[in-house]
């Protein structure tokens, strides 16, 4: 027998993905509209005015959402938070990196330093899955990296600058837009949009420090006969960005959509607001976990707990892939733990977009799954 959740226990929208993740009817309806006197952008040049103006209202806006400082500058460019590290790794890091690595993304840039042959061997710090590791003040790196946000794990970590003046670049790709944070405690603060902006991937953008742009500029002028790749340039990405565009071609629907997500945040209250919104939504998931006996949220330490991505543990008796299956059965989708994990869970995106009563109508929904095959 099939099994049926009854219509009045879903949420009215079933997209909790960890990203690509909930994208608002308006960021819709924006594609159709967002050209000069409603005439449609998609389509048209990236090179003239109707599509700078888009990346115009991305940078501007972002600026504003997260208040940035003196000097500070928005940079972007193709290929997603992947793409970053390795423009970083290219650009930023002068001989060695530290890097907080307590999931898969943080391990990911730590094994792009580790490749570089110009590089020496990173410094890790490193936590097991479901903690954080911090970064630990260091004489022998000119860099410090560390997630925001480790989408992985479902762990946050408070962007704090270490003494010294190494740069410190933070890999927000799933918590900028919704985790506070004080700019000037990073020198580059970089993601992508398909995760708190609801846009697609493909892009990267970073919040750059006048530290950062001169390590750029000193690591690329250098006569140390490193060779920085074009499409791997910070300095080249920042003339662009200047110029609002990238140096090559853009997913035009991404910025459409980003820019008007940036816009959204920004009119319902900005950063403290978005915070605050994901906060709530935290609270229901969490809350719930505790106090059901077959759920534990996985991250141990609830400050740590990312009020973003919440991943909860379920028992050994109840399997969470047939779970996830039911609940995908009735549109609920994408709650399913990252994949190299291998735990027994559900991981929930709650992302601005997510109403928080969605979070509470997917708990409902859990319990009558794991009340009918428990
Ligand atoms: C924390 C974090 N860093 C980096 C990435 C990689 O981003 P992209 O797919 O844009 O390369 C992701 C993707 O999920 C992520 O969550």
């Amino acid at each position: 027998m099939t099994l049926q959740i009854p219509a009045s226990l879903l949420p009215t929208d079933g997209r909790f993905g960890s990203g690509p993740s909930k994208v608002r009817p308006s960021q819709v309806d924006a594609l159709v509209t967002a050209g000069e006197a409603g005439r449609p952008v998609l389509g048209t040049s990236h090179r003239q005015a109707p599509v700078k103006d888009v990346v115009r209202r991305v940078r501007e806006g972002l600026a504003s959402l997260f208040d940035l400082p003196d000097g500070y500058e928005v940079v972007l460019g193709n290929g997603g938070s992947t793409a970053f590290w390795e423009v970083a790794t290219a650009s930023l890091v002068r001989d060695r990196a530290q890097h907080a690595v307590f999931g898969e993304f943080g391990g990911k840039f730590a094994a792009a330093t580790a490749r570089a042959p110009f590089l020496t061997d990173p410094e890790i710090v490193e936590a097991p899955a479901g903690g954080v590791a911090y970064l630990a003040p260091s004489d022998a790196v000119d860099v410090y990296a560390t997630p925001h946000n480790e989408t992985s794990t479902g762990a946050m970590a408070p962007v704090r600058r270490p003494a010294g003046d190494a740069l410190v670049l933070t890999d927000a790709t799933s918590g900028a837009g919704a985790l506070p944070v004080d700019l000037r405690e990073t020198d580059v603060y970089y993601f992508g949009p398909q995760k708190v902006f609801g846009a697609d991937g493909g892009l990267w953008l970073a919040l750059c420090s006048p530290a950062a742009l001169e390590r750029a500029a000193e690591v690329e002028r250098s006569g140390g006969g490193r060779w920085v790749p074009e499409f791997l340039s910070l300095t080249t990405a920042l003339e662009n960005s200047r110029k609002d565009q990238t140096l090559n071609t853009p997913a035009v629907a991404t910025l459409v959509m980003l820019a008007d997500q940036v816009e959204w945040i920004n009119a319902q209250g900005g950063l403290a607001w978005s915070a605050q919104r994901c906060a709530t939504s935290a609270q229901v998931l969490y809350g719930w976990a505790e106090a059901r006996e077959w759920a534990t949220p996985f991250v141990a330490e609830p400050a740590e707990r990312s009020t973003v991505v919440g991943t909860i543990d379920l028992d050994a008796r109840i399997d969470a892939s047939a779970v996830v299956g039911h609940l995908r059965a009735h549109g609920i989708v994408d709650v399913f733990p990252y994949r190299k994990l291998g735990r027994n869970q559900l991981r929930v995106g709650m992302f601005p977009a997510v109403e928080p009563d969605d979070v509470a109508a997917l708990t409902a929904c859990v319990d009558h799954v794991v009340e009918q095959i428990a």
